[in-house]
């Protein structure tokens, strides 16, 4: 297993990736990539992220969840729109919906819960890029579905956060933009 990781310059560069193809991780860098987002800053140590990795034909399986989404938001979906739903998890070898789990508690309202998911997300698209493979995050109106999150066998206190979708590097990544610090940073 190569491993690209090479610090501050690797942060710097992180670039995500919209075209994926084959080959995507195999079981042993899928388990490295859930180490990395499991080890998101936590308060509490509520674990408020959940992974479900879709690989091989269960991502036609997921594609029909998606169509029968898209249905529901909107029943006239023509059947452009209908096929785009049922590929898009084609777009990846592997796609890995991460789901916050929230959970009321005094001291860890559900919006540092949602942050920790999203941190867990943000770590798998790092270790993706670790292990050097292409990654990407989407959301979209999908993300929005409770009744997908069922559709998925969640429970009633999961949100979708994040399709993190994951493979090979299928075009030349576009130029990491520059970035002006000052235009975001101010000492206090
Ligand atoms: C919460 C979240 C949701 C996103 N949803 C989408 C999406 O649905 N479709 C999309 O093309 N990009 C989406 N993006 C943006 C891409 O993941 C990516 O950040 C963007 O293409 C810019 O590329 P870069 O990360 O290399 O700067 C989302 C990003 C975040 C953080």
């Amino acid at each position: 297993m190569a491993t690209v990781f090479n610090g501050l310059s690797f942060l710097q560069q992180r670039n995500s990736m919209p075209r994926l193809t084959g080959p995507g991780p195999d079981a042993a860098e899928l388990e490295e990539m859930l180490q990395c987002a499991m080890r998101s800053p936590d308060h509490l140590r509520l674990r408020p992220w959940r992974f479900l990795s879709i690989q091989g034909d269960r991502r036609q399986a997921f594609g029909e969840l998606l169509r029968e989404s898209l249905l529901r938001r909107d029943p006239e979906a023509d059947q452009g729109a209908q096929d785009k739903a049922l590929n898009a998890p084609l777009r990846a070898p592997l796609l890995i919906t991460v789901l916050a789990s929230i959970t009321e508690h005094p001291k860890v309202p559900a919006w540092e819960q949602r942050l920790s998911a999203g941190c867990a997300a943000f770590s798998l698209i790092l270790a993706a890029e670790a292990l050097d493979y292409g990654a990407v995050w989407r959301t979209g109106a999908f993300a929005e579905d409770q009744e997908l999150v069922r559709d998925m066998g969640g429970a009633g206190n999961e949100e979708i956060v994040g399709f993190v979708y994951i493979g090979t590097r299928d075009c030349t990544p576009k130029a990491v933009p520059t970035m002006v610090s000052d235009n975001f940073h101010r000492v206090w």
